[in-house]
């Protein structure tokens, strides 16, 4: 698929790496559909993107919320062609603390509900959408990339809820990529490993920089733009499909 003249929706996509292809996107000459909790973020992503973006605010975690926004999504601009799924959260605890406290349910469950449940729900009322897409080359109607992490692969301690969340979307992007083939949308994900972005933003630049080493090479974070530039490979290429793909500069992450 062309990213010309393209319509994209972006879950989380007013920061870190959703930001980062909304702006490659744009560039590219689409047009962008962003979808976040955050309000603020969404006025400063629509200075920066300028006049071929919109921001609906949306919690992933509330299905009619979802169901309005993509309604409103799709009539912006008469069609969906690519969703983003970069809305995440990714707190850490573990199961037992030091001091004997067990992990708290309602975290472990609101992480899903955002990470993973909410990924499925914005899922499916956009691919309904897609159907309604004229086909283009090979038949497509649409691609949707979700973001998973290398803590699908490789939890580190204290992400026993994360590492649930990211893996449910690896597990299911096969089966994403075969029930939507008959509408003609590839379903991809990709893993990143460590991104400079506003989730590390409270992290030490010690803490960065031994983050940073665990990257085989190139030796540095990982960036909003590198993750773009890859959601434009997978938009563009029309044989990557039902894959995961790690984006992480052969990290693999040690237990803590
Ligand atoms: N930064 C990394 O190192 C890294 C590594 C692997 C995977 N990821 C994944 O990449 C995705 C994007 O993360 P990021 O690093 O850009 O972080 P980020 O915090 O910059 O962006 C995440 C966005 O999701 C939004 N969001 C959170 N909860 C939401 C909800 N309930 N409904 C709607 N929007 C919600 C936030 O407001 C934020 O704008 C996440 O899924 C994260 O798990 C990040």
């Amino acid at each position: 698929m062309e990213i010309s003249g393209s319509v994209a929706v972006i879950t989380g996509g007013v920061s870190g790496l959703g930001l980062g292809a909304a702006s490659r996107l744009v560039t590219g000459g689409g047009s962008v559909v962003l979808l976040d909790i955050d309000q603020r973020g969404g006025s400063s992503a629509l200075e920066k993107l300028g006049e071929r973006a919109r921001f609906f605010v949306c919690d992933v975690r509330d299905p009619d919320a979802v169901t309005d926004v993509v309604t409103r999504a799709a009539a912006e601009w008469g069609k969906i062609d690519i969703l983003v799924n970069a809305a995440g959260v990714a707190p850490a605890q573990r199961v037992i603390s030091r001091d004997g406290e067990l992990f708290d349910l309602d975290l472990f469950q609101s992480v899903i509900r955002i990470n993973l449940v909410g990924m499925f729900d914005v899922t499916r009322h956009v691919a309904a959408v897609m159907a309604r897409n004229e086909p283009g080359a090979d038949g497509e109607r649409g691609v949707i990339v979700n973001v998973a992490s290398i803590a699908a692969f490789e939890g580190q301690v204290g992400q026993a809820a994360y590492s649930a969340s990211k893996g449910g979307i690896v597990g299911m992007t096969l089966p994403l990529a075969r029930d939507l083939a008959g509408i003609g949308v590839r379903v991809m994900a990709i893993a990143p490993g460590i991104m400079d972005t506003p989730l590390l933003a409270g992290a030490p630049q010690e803490l960065k920089d031994s983050l940073a080493g665990l990257h085989v090479f190139p030796r540095r974070l990982g960036s909003p733009a590198d993750f773009a530039h890859l959601v434009q490979a997978i938009v563009e290429n029309p044989l990557l499909n039902g894959e995961v793909i790690r984006l992480d500069a052969g990290a693999r992450m040690p237990p803590r």
